[in-house]
């Protein structure tokens, strides 16, 4: 008899019948209070649960008493009560490699955004503005050789480095839990506490998790920190930053821009003051939204449940 799981995210079809041929599977819409009372007996029955968005919290698992794994599409697993999990030796399993340098991707191309103005200048073309030679007013500033500050030195931290020291010839420095003598040495870094790193740099870069310790690690006092000439850029968990205290720095031109791919409410609403502010880039959380790293991401969550399953977690997991 094969274990029962349930998927809350459509796969591509090979990786479906791999799913099928190990499990058998139970297709629910989305993670949503709803369906566990719609999927009650396959919540009851299910051992396994792959998983993309959605909670995992204390009413999940009390609506799944023989589950046994729960693997997730995303390096990220905020939304998921690990310690629930791990009191009931649950195994969680994430995908934390793949989607690396096509996150660093993204931060450089928020980078090169918020500085050159891309966004705005290409709505500037497409309004029929371009009557003329650009005015100063119009002029952006430069990336290659400005220092970035990088909070947060895990994988994708290191690839944006990468990126920043060997393609734009910037400094680097960093804050993290600690120093990485590979980090100093390949890419010239240094190592700071986060207040001279905010002080310092031309650009901050966020790349860290979402955790008590990460809740609000930007807010005020941090802003009022950095140079009138810098730049944030959040591509990790949106409540990182206190996003009110960065919409007033953003209006009152303490800082010069912010690029961001995650907010405090996702999707962003509309009626968001930072929809109104010509200096943001906003991005759809879409760090890792290529083809072949979505795919990639989907191929290790499977690998991961099925390795899960039958008792041999060798890598991805989260509480071994
Ligand atoms: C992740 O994998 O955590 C990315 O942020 C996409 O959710």
């Amino acid at each position: 008899m094969k274990p029962a799981i349930i998927l809350s995210k459509t796969l591509p079809d090979d990786l479906r019948q791999r799913l099928d041929a190990h499990f058998n599977v139970t297709d629910i819409d989305g993670l949503t209070p709803e369906n566990l009372d719609k999927y009650a007996h396959a919540f009851q029955q299910a051992e396994g649960l792959l998983k993309s968005g959605g909670q995992v919290d204390a009413t999940l698992l009390a609506a799944a008493p023989r589950l046994r794994a729960v693997s997730t599409i995303s390096a990220g697993y905020d939304n998921v009560d690990v310690e629930a999990l791990t009191q009931r030796e649950i195994v969680l399993m994430h995908t934390p490699t793949v989607l690396t340098e096509t996150v660093a991707d993204i931060m450089m191309a928020l980078v090169l955004a918020s500085a050159r103005r891309v966004v705005e200048l290409a709505e500037f073309v497409r309004a029929n503005g371009w009557d003329g030679s650009i005015s100063p007013e119009l002029f952006a500033i430069d990336v290659h050789h400005k220092k970035m500050g990088i909070l947060g030195m895990g994988r994708i931290g290191m690839a944006l480095a990468q990126r920043a020291h060997f393609g734009f010839s910037m400094d680097i420095l960093y804050h993290a839990r600690k120093p990485h003598s590979e980090v100093d040495s390949r890419y010239k870094a240094r190592y700071t506490d986060l207040e001279t790193l905010l002080r310092e740099s031309d650009f901050v870069c966020i790349s860290l998790p979402l955790t008590e310790q990460t809740y609000h690690l930007i807010g005020r006092d941090q802003l009022a920190m950095m140079k009138k000439s810098a730049i944030l850029i959040n591509a990790g968990r949106g409540p990182v930053v206190d996003e009110s205290a960065l919409i007033e720095a953003l209006k009152q031109g303490a800082i010069y821009a912010a690029g961001l791919d995650v907010f405090e409410e996702e999707p962003l609403p509309m009626n968001s003051a930072l929809l109104s502010l010509p200096n943001v880039v906003a991005l759809p959380h879409v760090g890792s939204a290529t083809h072949e790293t979505r795919y990639g991401m989907a191929r290790d969550a499977v690998d991961n449940l099925i390795a899960a399953l039958s008792g041999k977690v060798e890598k991805n997991c989260v509480n071994p």
